[in-house]
């Protein structure tokens, strides 16, 4: 089938500022297949994250159609909306967004006792989540008592516990120091090679070069939508699975 599973054409998003309007997106054609890895960049204020957040259905465009899967958005009923979020996607964000008084399997296990998971299943899953990205052995600490790069890593078991195809993540590495930024996207790389979609802001050129696709915005607009060419990518393997 030749239905994209992100389909977004002239996404227009204006937000009221008193009596001046800002133009986040003016007019944004994307359309993003299953399993890519696409990077978005652009200079500060360019609306990247007005972007990612209209894609999570954390906002809501001012014009514009978003079909997701074939589906279109602004047609779903809040109950769908928050059903597929909940299936659907997984967010990352640059602060990591942690719960201060909850150890990481209580913030990993959070959004899965919003989506009515079952107790026991629950416990097992963020177990799972946070084995997944290497943090067996911290389980029961707070984020205070993780480092940078541990912290983001309990966010990512956080945005894996639903099992989402998408993973939605703004700046992740932002607030890291490099060696540990390359640690957080070496996970991405696994994520990606093991089925998901992943969808990432970035300002650093090295870290969008894990991606396999760069769309770079100004202004609000698309400016360039480019393929990569694979070499700094080549660790997933090349059979094509399904
Ligand atoms: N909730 C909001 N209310 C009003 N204006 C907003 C809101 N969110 C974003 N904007 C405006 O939309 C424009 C683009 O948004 P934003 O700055 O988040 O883009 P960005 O590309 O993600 O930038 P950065 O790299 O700094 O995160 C900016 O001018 C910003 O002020
Ligand atoms: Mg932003």
């Amino acid at each position: 089938m030749d239905v994209a599973m992100i389909d977004m054409v002239g996404m227009t998003k204006s937000y009221d500022m008193g009596p001046t309007q800002v133009h986040a997106l003016r007019g944004v054609d994307v359309r993003i297949q299953r399993n890519e890895y696409v990077a978005i960049m652009g200079p500060s204020g360019s609306g990247k994250s007005p972007l990612m957040n209209l894609i999570g259905f954390l906002d809501v465009p001012t014009a514009g159609v978003y079909k997701l899967n074939g589906q279109m958005v602004s047609e779903m009923d809040d109950d769908q909306l928050a059903d597929i979020r909940n299936q659907e996607i997984g967010f990352v964000f640059q602060t990591f967004h942690l719960l201060p008084r909850a150890n990481a399997l209580k913030n990993v296990e959070l959004p899965l006792v919003y989506g009515g998971v079952p107790h026991r299943e629950r416990r097992e899953r963020a177990v799972q989540a946070l084995e997944a990205v290497g943090l067996a052995d911290r389980m029961d600490h707070r984020p205070n008592e993780l480092s940078g790069g541990q912290r983001q890593r309990v966010a990512i078991a956080r945005a894996l516990a639903n099992d989402p195809s998408i993973i939605l993540a703004d700046e992740p590495t932002g607030a890291l120091d490099s060696r540990t930024g390359l640690e957080i996207m070496d996970l991405f790389t696994r994520l990606h090679a093991s089925g998901n979609t992943i969808i990432l802001v970035t300002h650093e050129e090295d870290i969008a070069a894990n991606a396999h696709r760069i769309v770079r915005f100004r202004d609000g607009e698309v400016e360039s939508d480019e393929a990569q060419p694979r070499a700094a990518t080549a660790a997933a393997t090349p059979h094509g699975g399904d």
